[in-house]
């Protein structure tokens, strides 16, 4: 394992020297801390907390308070990956001055490394301004959750040469306007081939295949610890709905049956 921090530049070495990176989100301290160990490149406090955290349906009643308090737990768990911080709904849509303070309250008070803005080429302004106020920003095309009123639920793109032109296109501006890398969100496999090898920035695929220069997965998913979550997408690496809910019936039925607490756990 890396005992390196993490930064942009560290990330952009790797695209150069061919090394995959890796990422995965995490919202509480227990999981940074794991996550960290095990040596993770990137933490992203994803907005996924929504559905995966706080239970609801979708990304967008989350709040910038919501996020802070995530964000701020998150960093008291880790030393070594860059620490990501979602931008939430309309925390970066209002005006470009909003944007920028929302971002820097994500590095102030969030005790962040960089955010993540949603969008492409309609975001590019934004994402420079928050980027010329010194906050690096990651990119993120393709499927983007908090415009699923207006364009539907999880579909794939870049099926058809328009599709893979305006990816090209939103990826190319993202870059331009200055992040250090972009998430790309189930794409086909071959369009984000196109991408990752156009753009000189990492380029983090979910969903997006294998020639992506690094890969995130939101953790509950594949630690398979929120089961309503099913996606081609997601590999399971583990079942933790599954343990937990064996323990909690072991713990039920030892309460009831008076096997717990044993004299182990009793003070005399
Ligand atoms: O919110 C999130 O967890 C994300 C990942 C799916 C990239 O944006």
């Amino acid at each position: 394992m890396s005992q390196e921090k993490t930064t942009p530049e560290v990330l952009r070495r790797k695209k150069e020297k061919g090394e995959k990176i890796t990422a995965l989100t995490a919202y509480d301290y227990p999981t940074a801390l794991c996550l960290n160990e095990a040596g993770i490149d990137i933490i992203l406090v994803g907005d996924s907390l929504g559905m995966v955290v706080l239970g609801y349906p979708n990304t967008l009643k989350v709040t910038m308070e919501n996020m802070l308090d995530h964000c701020r737990a998150v960093a008291r768990g880790n030393s070594r990956a860059l620490l990501v911080a979602d931008m939430p709904f309309l925390s970066c849509t209002v005006s470009i001055a909003d944007a920028v303070r929302n971002a820097g309250r994500m590095i102030q008070d969030g005790e962040m490394e960089a955010v993540k803005v949603e969008g492409g080429t309609d975001m590019a302004r934004t994402v420079t301004a928050i980027v010329r106020a010194g906050i690096p920003v990651m990119g993120h095309i393709g499927f983007t959750p908090q415009q699923t009123l207006r364009y539907g639920r999880k579909r794939v793109r870049g099926r058809d040469r328009p599709s893979v032109e305006k990816l090209l296109g939103d990826a190319a501006a993202v870059e331009e306007a200055g992040a250090f890398a972009i998430v790309l969100e189930c794409l086909t496999e071959a369009a984000a081939k196109e991408i990752a090898e156009k753009l000189s920035i990492p380029t983090i695929g979910i969903g997006s295949g294998v020639h992506c220069d690094g890969q995130i997965l939101v953790t509950t998913d594949m630690l398979g610890f929120y089961e309503a979550a099913s996606f081609k997408h997601v590999k399971r690496y583990a079942d933790l709905a599954g343990l937990m809910k064996t323990a909690f019936k072991e713990y039920i039925r030892e309460v009831q049956e008076g096997k717990f607490p044993g004299k182990e756990h009793s003070f005399q």
